[in-house]
C-alpha cells in the first residue's frame, strides 16, 4: 500500500498517450452512498482556459455516470502492470453487479471529498469543469461516429481541473 506526496503535474515525466492508451486508467467518482470505478482508455491531458485539465469519455450506460454527474471531484488512478487484471474486470463487470473496489482489495484513499486508490503509482485528483454529450451532428467524419456509436450511445464528456498529483511513495 502506497502513501502519497504531492507534485506539481509540470513534474510529470509521463507519456500520454501511452499512460492513458495502454497503461489505462481507473475513472472513479463517489457520492453519499459510496464510490464506483471504471477503466478508461480514451481521454487525455492538456491545458484549457489557462488551467491544467483531464478530458474523460463515459459512455451513458456506465454506472459510473450518475457518480460523475453528483460528484464535484473525479479522479483518474494509475497502476504498475501487477494490476492488469484488476483493471480488466474493472472494465467489463459493472459496480451495478458487484463491489468492484471491495472485490479488488483496493483501499480508499480520501483526498477532497475524491477517492482514490493507496495501490495507484499515480492519481490525479479533478474538478469538474465541463460536461457535455458528444453529438451526431459534430463529427466531420461520420465514419467514426459509425464505427464507435452503432448503439448511439455517445459519451459524455467530463473536463476536470487537475488539482492534485499524487505520486506514490515507498
Ligand atoms: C481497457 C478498457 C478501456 C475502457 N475505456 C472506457 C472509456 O474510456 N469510456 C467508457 O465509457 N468505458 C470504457 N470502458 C468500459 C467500462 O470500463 C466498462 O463498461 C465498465 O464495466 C463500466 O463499469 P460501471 O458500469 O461500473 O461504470 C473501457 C473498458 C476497458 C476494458
Amino acid at each position: 500500500m502506497n502513501g502519497f506526496q504531492e507534485i506539481s503535474p509540470l513534474q510529470l515525466q509521463e507519456n500520454p498517450f501511452d499512460l492513458i492508451g495502454r497503461q489505462w486508467a481507473l475513472l472513479t467518482a463517489a457520492d453519499e452512498t459510496g464510490a464506483n470505478t471504471m477503466t478508461i482508455s480514451w481521454g487525455g491531458v492538456g491545458v484549457l482556459w489557462g488551467k491544467q485539465v483531464v478530458f474523460a469519455f463515459v459512455r451513458p450506460q456506465r454506472h459510473t455516470l450518475p457518480f460523475m454527474e453528483h460528484a464535484g471531484r473525479f479522479t483518474l488512478s494509475f497502476f504498475d502492470e501487477s494490476y492488469r487484471e484488476k483493471l480488466s474486470y474493472c472494465g467489463t463487470v459493472s459496480g451495478r453487479d458487484e463491489d468492484k473496489i471491495a472485490k479488488c482489495g483496493f483501499t480508499v484513499h480520501q483526498e477532497d471529498g475524491a477517492v482514490c486508490f493507496h495501490e495507484a503509482r499515480l492519481a490525479l485528483v479533478c474538478r469538474k469543469l465541463y460536461v457535455q454529450d458528444l453529438k451526431e451532428e459534430c463529427f466531420t467524419d461520420p465514419k467514426v461516429a459509425l464505427q464507435n456509436y452503432a448503439e448511439k450511445d455517445y459519451h459524455r464528456m467530463f473536463i476536470g481541473e487537475i488539482e492534485k498529483v499524487l505520486k506514490a511513495v515507498d
